[in-house]
């Protein structure tokens, strides 16, 4: 086995070699390789398109491509893929979308769909003089990425303002170049990016160049130029309500007043402390981020905004919320979500095209609406076990095929095993103990039976 070392040109290998030069780390390189190129696509081209995602790349890491079926959206129903490691969220959802698709299933409402971009810079010189140039500014700036925005106008989007936020009172000298864009369909980032990038060059040619300046204003020194994953005017609301009558049936012991205060309850106790809020919207993303990988979309530039969302009162706190009034239960989620249906992954995974097709292939909006339906029915699915006979039972149950993966059982032991841990507690170690008493010698059982 060879030492770790730092190695040059790793990216510059070929596949082959990459894998080679890291199977040397393994005791056993052959098993090593053998077991990453079992991952490979048997179609070339699929496995080509694959590699070229990202970099240095030498297998695939599966996860499960799930459907939770019966998502009643705005009237119309949906069976949404699902990309998701973790048991249980899958149930979860179908179970809380056929819960809600017979009392009206889930509406929604798009808030807004803008986002946002800035110039990050430093300069030492009159604001208020910079403030009154900024209508030739814009103009400028505008200008200079008409090469840029013309396909997005005719798809209906664009920059939508550009404003100068100064910021020295937190640093010294520093200011932004603020933009607000409509990206339509698309997630937005390249464009964003690009047009940002023209407006960094516009900028210090502005200072250099414009009359109005004297000699110490000239520098302008442009520090970054990136969109914001903080998209606040990005926003979907899902809400899901019935009488409060109808749920009483969701567990034997409480009555629909009973379940609906409590779980009012749990939803107040997410919204003052932080610690109970992380779970409780991480329980939100289970559903989000899942819909977001199998639609090809930026999970990760999702859940940062999310969260930045969840604390925009300077505390973080629930992103649900709930309403008991008049007889009537209602659950709500507002959340930004930056979702694409065109460019990016979305139309190159061959998987994640026929994700956006089973949906019938949604507009951004229509994506959002649907995603935000499946975080506010897996935040529920939570919320209900949690209140009424906890999240151990269902979840170790979905779990329980994991742990018997763990002990190599073959399909008679997991047929066994599932039938008797219908009425027992799951866990590891009950597990391991029901496995090896179907593992023991027959011999020895009969002398134990014998011996009776
Ligand atoms: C587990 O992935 C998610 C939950 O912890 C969420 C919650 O507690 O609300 C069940």
């Amino acid at each position: 086995m060879k030492e770790k070392e730092i190695i040059c040109g790793f990216s510059k290998l070929t596949k082959d070699q990459k894998l080679d030069y890291i199977s040397n780390h393994f005791e056993n390189p052959a098993d090593f390789v053998e077991e990453l190129k079992s991952f490979y696509h048997d179609d070339e081209n699929k496995q080509k398109i694959i590699d070229e995602f990202s970099e240095n790349t030498v297998s695939n890491f599966f996860f499960p491509y799930g459907i939770s079926p019966n998502f009643v959206i705005d009237d119309k129903v949906y069976h949404v893929p699902m990309v998701i490691e973790e048991s249980s969220v899958i149930a979860a959802a179908s179970k809380a979308a056929k819960f809600w698709s017979d009392k009206g299933g889930f509406h929604t409402e798009i808030i807004s769909t803008t986002k946002i971009g800035q110039v990050h810079f430093i300069w030492n010189g009159n604001v208020e003089k910079l403030k009154t140039l900024m209508p030739d500014l814009k103009d400028r700036l505008i200008e200079s990425t008409q090469d840029i925005t013309a396909n997005m106008q005719k798809r209906g989007g664009g920059i939508i303002d550009i404003e100068l936020v100064d910021k020295n009172a937190d640093i010294p000298g520093y200011y932004q170049i603020k933009a607000t864009f409509e990206t339509v369909d698309s997630m937005g980032a390249n464009f964003i990016n690009s047009c940002l990038e023209e407006f960094a060059i516009e900028l210090k040619a502005f200072f250099l160049k414009s009359p109005y300046f004297n000699d110490e204003e000239r520098d302008c020194e442009v520090i970054m130029s990136i969109l914001s994953n903080y998209t606040p005017d990005c926003v979907v609301k899902v809400w899901a309500e019935c009488e409060i009558d109808k749920l009483g049936k969701i567990d034997e012991e409480l009555t629909g007043e009973q379940f609906a205060s409590k779980f009012e309850k749990a939803v107040q106790i997410a919204q003052v402390d932080t610690y109970r809020a992380a779970t409780h919207n991480k329980g939100i993303f289970n559903g989000i981020d899942a819909v977001a990988l199998a639609t090809g979309n930026d999970f990760r530039a999702i859940e940062a905004c999310g969260h930045a969302y969840a604390s925009r009162t300077g505390k973080y706190t629930s992103l649900t919320d709930v309403k008991i009034e008049n007889g009537k239960f209602r659950y709500t989620l507002t959340i930004p979500l930056a979702l694409g249906t065109v460019g990016g992954l979305t139309g190159l995974h061959p998987l994640a095209k026929k994700s956006l097709e089973l949906l019938g292939n949604p507009n951004a909006k229509e994506l959002m609406r649907i995603t935000a339906s499946v975080g506010l029915a897996n935040n529920f699915g939570a919320i209900k076990s949690l209140v009424t006979k906890g999240i151990q039972k269902g979840h170790m149950k979905m779990h329980l095929l994991n742990i018997l993966n763990q002990f190599d059982a073959t399909e008679i032991e997991k047929e066994k095993a599932k039938a008797h841990f219908e009425e027992e507690k799951v866990s590891y170690s009950a597990v391991d103990v029901f496995i090896k008493s179907l593992r023991e010698p027959i011999v020895n059982k009969k002398i134990v039976y014998a011996g009776k």
